[in-house]
């Protein structure tokens, strides 16, 4: 299979790449610095800001599916700037993939785009399958639009799945990477009360998700690439602990991260009880699905 992925070079993309190398696909890469991609990734890299304008078509032609996880990082303090370059990377940045997409010839069949748990907005305890209805705040507001873009493609015939990711666990990146440091001096603990849910998933499951939604012909259209059992950020704190023979009782009061990530802190003092219905309907097999030994094989 020919595949073309943006924002490769990053946690999920870096994975995802060595996994379509271990089958023998024919992978190029588009990224804003190619030449770092190249030797990082050990595939094709060509240049291409989502922010600057269409996809190149030549790159994009013949590929048989394009996987898109480009966009400026979440987890960053949110300023009104930085929120700008959250939203319109990935809104912009996907209008400009669809309209290189489109002009490709032949076009690729098939794109997998990325999406997140933030759609949701926050929630209580009631469990959220794919059909329920978005959030209303910020982060819910630019998944909505990012995937309505590549939704965008689907008039040309394209095959779009759009995928609901939660927090990934692996220690060299994302949110576990960030909880990591007072978790191992034992200082670590339950987040704003800890009532709330994290949606977690093991980074092997991530890339098995996008590597089924990439090669199922009967999936389209929005998956929640979450672990079965969503755990509350107190149940996160104490397997955490247990993973790292650590003590992970000290409370950390919301308004602390607050005063650090301005309202990107409500990602982690908010949560919703995301569940993946779509990938268990369609077949997926998750090869994580409980958190205490995800934890200890992402911490190695
Ligand atoms: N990791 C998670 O827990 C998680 C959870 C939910 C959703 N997601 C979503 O899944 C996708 C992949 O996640 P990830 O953790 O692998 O992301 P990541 O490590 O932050 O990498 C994303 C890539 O996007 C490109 N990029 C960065 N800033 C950009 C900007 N301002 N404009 C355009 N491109 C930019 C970079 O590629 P180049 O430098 O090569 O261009 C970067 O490697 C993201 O869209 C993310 O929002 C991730």
């Amino acid at each position: 299979m020919r595949v073309v992925l943006t924002g490769a070079s990053g946690l999920v993309g870096s994975n995802v790449v060595a996994a379509l190398k271990r089958r023998d696909d024919d992978v190029t890469v588009l990224s804003r610095r190619p030449e770092k991609a190249r030797e990082r990734l050990g595939v094709d890299a060509q240049g291409w800001d989502p922010n600057a304008g269409a996809a190149p078509a030549a790159a994009l032609a013949g590929a048989d599916a394009v996987i898109h996880l480009a966009g400026e990082p979440v987890a960053q303090r949110w300023t009104e700037a930085s929120k700008r370059r959250i939203r319109d990377s990935r809104v912009h940045g996907t209008r400009n993939l669809v309209a290189g997409i489109r002009a490709a010839e032949p076009g690729p069949r098939a794109l997998v785009s990325a999406s997140a748990v933030g759609y949701y907005g926050p929630r209580g305890d009631e469990e959220i399958g794919e059909s329920e209805p978005p959030g209303d705040d910020f982060l819910a507001a630019a998944c909505r639009e990012w995937e309505a873009a590549a939704a965008e493609a689907a008039a040309d015939g394209v095959r779009v799945v759009t995928v609901r990711t939660g927090v990934v666990l692996d220690p060299a990146g994302g949110a576990l990477a960030k909880m990591l440091p007072p978790f191992k001096l034992g200082i670590g603990g339950p987040v704003a009360g800890g009532k709330q849910w994290l949606p977690w998933i093991h980074v092997d499951d991530v890339v098995g998700i996008y590597l089924a939604a990439l090669d199922g012909e009967s999936w389209s259209g929005p998956v929640n690439a979450a672990a079965p059992a969503p755990a509350t950020n107190a149940e996160f704190s104490k397997a955490l602990g247990r993973a790292l023979h650590r003590p992970a009782f000290a409370p950390v009061p919301g308004f602390a991260l607050k005063v650090l990530y301005g309202d990107m802190a409500q990602i982690v003092t908010t949560g919703q009880r995301v569940v993946p219905k779509r990938p268990l309907a369609l077949g997926y097999a998750f090869q994580h699905p409980a958190l205490d030994e995800a934890l200890r094989s992402a911490l190695g």
